[in-house]
């Protein structure tokens, strides 16, 4: 990837106001070029505040997750690529995927597919009615995201050296659960350090409250920087 390290980490935004966010990309100034917004922001106004962003010369990762009928997936993701955004999260159902890819044709907007949630174990998928397991679905998802022509996944960085193998070296690799060496990791069951998560073969790292909450949140990103930096050898 000939990618800087800068543009390699992704701050969460998961903050419940609009204005604590704006504090906050104030306070981490030129240090970080990518934001995430989610669900949380989104409905405090965070769609402005994305185009407000993307003006700024930001990069900006909607984290929607959307599923839905084709139809509407189309149409809202072309709807998405208007905004100038970077990346879009799409859940990793077939019909969803190719509808997504179809929206956002002629668009620099990225595609990042998410195969199964986190927080799901088999019990869950069993419940939901799934005969398949969490590990064999999200493999077959991730080959499905490959085949549809979506450009990335989303993934814990546990799972980022097997799916590197399954998918190539061309779908990037997006992981939360980071933490670098002696932080907390909150409700985070599964974390790596961003050193070992890049050499797992990430390729951006989603990083929220170890910045978030940092006494110096700029102190925070940047070290998380010189981190990734060593790692990838630049
Ligand atoms: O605060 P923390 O660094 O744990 O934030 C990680 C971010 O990545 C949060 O926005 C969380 O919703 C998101 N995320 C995750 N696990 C996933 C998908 C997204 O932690 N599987």
């Amino acid at each position: 990837m000939s990618v800087t390290a800068r543009e390699r980490l992704i701050v969460a935004l998961d903050l419940p106001r609009l204005s604590a966010a704006e504090a906050m990309v104030e306070r981490l100034g030129d240090s970080v070029v990518f934001y995430k917004i989610g669900y949380q922001l989104l409905f405090d106004r965070g769609l402005p505040f994305a185009e407000a962003l993307v003006r700024a010369g930001k990069q900006v990762f909607l984290d929607l997750k959307l599923h839905d009928i084709g139809n509407t997936v189309a149409n809202g993701v072309a709807q998405a690529a208007g905004l100038g955004v970077s990346f879009l999260t799409v859940h990793g159902y077939p019909q969803t995927m190719r509808a997504a890819v179809e929206g956002r044709r002629g668009s620099g907007l990225r595609l990042l597919a998410v195969t199964v949630l986190t927080s799901y174990d088999d019990a869950d998928l069993a419940a939901a009615g799934y005969a398949t397991g969490v590990k064999d679905l999200a493999a077959r998802r991730a080959e499905q995201a490959r085949e549809i022509g979506m450009d990335g996944l989303v993934c814990s960085p546990e799972e980022a050296a097997g799916l590197r193998r399954l998918v190539g070296p061309d779908m990037a690799l997006v992981t939360p659960g980071i933490r670098p060496s002696g932080a907390e990791a909150g409700d985070q069951k599964r974390v790596m350090t961003p050193t070992r998560a890049i050499a797992a073969g990430a390729d951006y790292l989603v990083v929220g409250r170890p910045i978030l909450d940092a006494d110096d949140p700029r102190a925070a990103a940047e070290a998380i920087l010189a981190e990734i930096a060593k790692a990838q050898g630049r």
